[in-house]
C-alpha cells in the first residue's frame, strides 16, 4: 500500500504497480545495473533504516577492524591533525550518519565553530543534529541531505569560513578509481583553495584478514547484503526470493578491492519495477567494491587529483590510514 506518512514529494513519486509499491528514486537507482549484462546495484541503496542498523552492527563485529581501528587512530592524532587550523573553521563531513568520529576532531582544541554533516540518510542526520545541539550548544550545525557524489551546495552560513573536509570510514573505497578521482577534484573545488581534507583509507593486507571482515561468522554482513533485495521488494515493486540468493565476498587482487556479490542459487526470473530480469544459476549481482590502498598509493592518488599530502598516519598494525591533504600549495606542509 501507499505510505501515507511519506513526504508529499515522495508520495507523488510513488505509484502502485501490480499491487507493489514503487519508489521511482529507488527503482531508477537500481534498474540500470540490474538490466546490464553484468548485474550491479549501487551501494548507496544499502542504507535504508534496516541497512543503517545492520551497518552499525557490522562496525561492532570482531572481524570488522576498520571502524574501531580508525576511531583509535583518530583519537591519537586528533590534536595533531587539526593543529595549524585557524579558529572559526568549519568541519564538512562527507557521509555523516553519526557524529562519533567528527566529535574527536570537534573536541580537539575547539577550533571549529560550525559542522556540516552531509548524508543521504535524513533520519540519521536529524538525530545527530539534535544530539549535537544538546551536547555542543555553541557549535553551529548545518546538515545537508544529499548524495555527496552528486553536485550539492554548501550552506551559505559557512561560505567564507576556512573549511576542513572529513571523509572517514574508507567510504572513498566504495568508488571506482575514476569516480574517486573525480570526487577528490570536486571536493577540492567545493572546499576551496585554503581548505584541508582528512580522509580515512583502509590499507591492503592479508586476504585472510580482509575476507572475514566482509563475510563474518555471525552472518551480519550477509544480512546487510541481502537487505538490498528486501528493500527493492518493499520500495521498487520487486519480488526477489531472498532464499534464492547467497552472500559472497571476494578479494580481487588485481584491482585491489573486496567485492561483495549476491549469487543466484538457481536459474530464476525476478520482476523489478515492471521489468523482467533473468538470472542463470551462479550469476551474481555485484553490490559493492571496497578498494584497499597502500600508504604511498593513496598519496599519489590524492596528488593526481590536485591535493597536497601533508601527513599520513597509521595504527601500529598498519591496518588503516588517515591522510591530511591540503588544497593549496606548500604553506601548510611540514
Ligand atoms: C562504509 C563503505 C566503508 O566498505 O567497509 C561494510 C561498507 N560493506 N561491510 C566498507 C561495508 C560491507 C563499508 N564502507
Amino acid at each position: 500500500m501507499l505510505d501515507g506518512n511519506a513526504h508529499s514529494a515522495v508520495a507523488l513519486d510513488r505509484v502502485l504497480l501490480d499491487h507493489r509499491v514503487l519508489d521511482h528514486g529507488v527503482a531508477d537507482a537500481a534498474l540500470p545495473g540490474l538490466l546490464a549484462t553484468r548485474k550491479t546495484l549501487p551501494p548507496k541503496l544499502f542504507y535504508d533504516a534496516e541497512g543503517c542498523r545492520l551497518f552499525g552492527e557490522i562496525t561492532r563485529l570482531p572481524e570488522y577492524y576498520p571502524t574501531r581501528t580508525e576511531l583509535a587512530l583518530l583519537r591519537d592524532i586528533a590534536v595533531e591533525a587539526v593543529s595549524g587550523l585557524s579558529t572559526g573553521s568549519a568541519l564538512v563531513e562527507y557521509g555523516a550518519s553519526d557524529e562519533t568520529k567528527a566529535r574527536l576532531l570537534l573536541d580537539a582544541g575547539g577550533l571549529f565553530t560550525a559542522y556540516v554533516p552531509i548524508d543521504v540518510a535524513e533520519g540519521a542526520l536529524d538525530a545527530l543534529t539534535k544530539r549535537l545541539h544538546r551536547s555542543q550548544p555553541a557549535l553551529r550545525v548545518h546538515p545537508v541531505v544529499a548524495d555527496f557524489l552528486a553536485p550539492f551546495a554548501l550552506p551559505g552560513a559557512v561560505r567564507g569560513q576556512p573549511l576542513t573536509g572529513f571523509f572517514p570510514g574508507s567510504t572513498i573505497g566504495n568508488l571506482d578509481p575514476d569516480s574517486a578521482h573525480r570526487f577528490l577534484v570536486t571536493a577540492r573545488r567545493v572546499l576551496g583553495e585554503d581548505s584541508r581534507f582528512l580522509v580515512g583509507v583502509d590499507l591492503q593486507k592479508d586476504p585472510a584478514l580482509l575476507i572475514p571482515a566482509y563475510d563474518d561468522a555471525q552472518g551480519v554482513t550477509a544480512a546487510f547484503n541481502l537487505n538490498l533485495l528486501r528493500r527493492l521488494n518493499r520500495e521498487a515493486a520487486a519480488d526477489f526470493d531472498l532464499g534464492g540468493f547467497a552472500h559472497r565476498a571476494d578479494w580481487n587482487a588485481d584491482a585491489g578491492r573486496i567485492e561483495m556479490h549476491l549469487v543466484s542459487r538457481r536459474a530464476q526470473t525476478v520482476h523489478v519495477a515492471g521489468h523482467r530480469i533473468r538470472f542463470a544459476a551462479g550469476e551474481t549481482i555485484h553490490t559493492e567494491n571496497s578498494y584497499k590502498h597502500t600508504l604511498t598509493g593513496f598519496q599519489d592518488f590524492a596528488r593526481a587529483a590536485g591535493w597536497h599530502p601533508v601527513q599520513s598516519w597509521t595504527d601500529p598494525a598498519r591496518l588503516f590510514s588517515v591522510h591530511l591533504l591540503a588544497a593549496g600549495s606548500l604553506s601548510v606542509v611540514k
